[in-house]
């Protein structure tokens, strides 16, 4: 039987009508319509689907929706400001850190809760940061550059 929650998303309040056993991924992707989480291995494996809940990286196809209530979640909608983006996508963009683009949300939303805390992050810090992501395209190498200009561009 479905259970009404409060659902707070990018600074918006939902109130729902969930299953208990829904997951955020499948609240965020098919009841609120936020398409930039992405879904991939949907077993906890690959990052993907990250968002943040109260600014903690947190994997949305293994958190029960039901647990989220009174949380604020953050997806990769949330983090521009009207057109302009945030320093860590901007960065990603600017440094071609993105190609397929299907980590890249996950990637910068962890990035994001990282400098919130650590301005200036090392190369070890900002792999440990980004350790549950995947990703098939990029090698890494330009992600971790892009961290790094990120937390340039925010220290200064
Ligand atoms: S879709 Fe959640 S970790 Fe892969
Ligand atoms: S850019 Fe394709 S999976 Fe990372």
């Amino acid at each position: 039987m479905k259970q009404l929650m409060k659902l707070s998303v990018n600074g918006e309040s939902y109130e729902l009508a969930v299953e208990p056993q829904a997951t955020l991924l499948e609240v965020l992707r098919k009841v609120l319509g936020l398409m930039g989480t992405k879904e991939a291995c949907g077993t906890g494996e690959c990052g993907s689907c990250t968002v943040l809940m109260e600014g903690r990286p947190v994997l949305s196809c293994l958190t029960l929706v039901l647990d989220c209530a009174d949380q604020e979640i953050v997806t990769i909608e949330g983090l521009a400001e009207g057109d302009r983006m945030s320093p860590v996508q901007q960065a990603f963009q600017d440094t071609g850190a993105i190609q397929c683009g299907f980590c890249t949300p996950g990637m910068v939303l962890s990035a994001t809760a990282l400098l919130e805390e650590n301005l200036r992050p090392t190369e070890a810090e900002i792999r440990k940061a980004l350790e549950g992501h995947l990703c098939r395209c990029t090698g890494y190498n330009k992600i971790i550059e892009a961290v790094n200009k990120a937390a340039g561009q925010m220290a200064t």
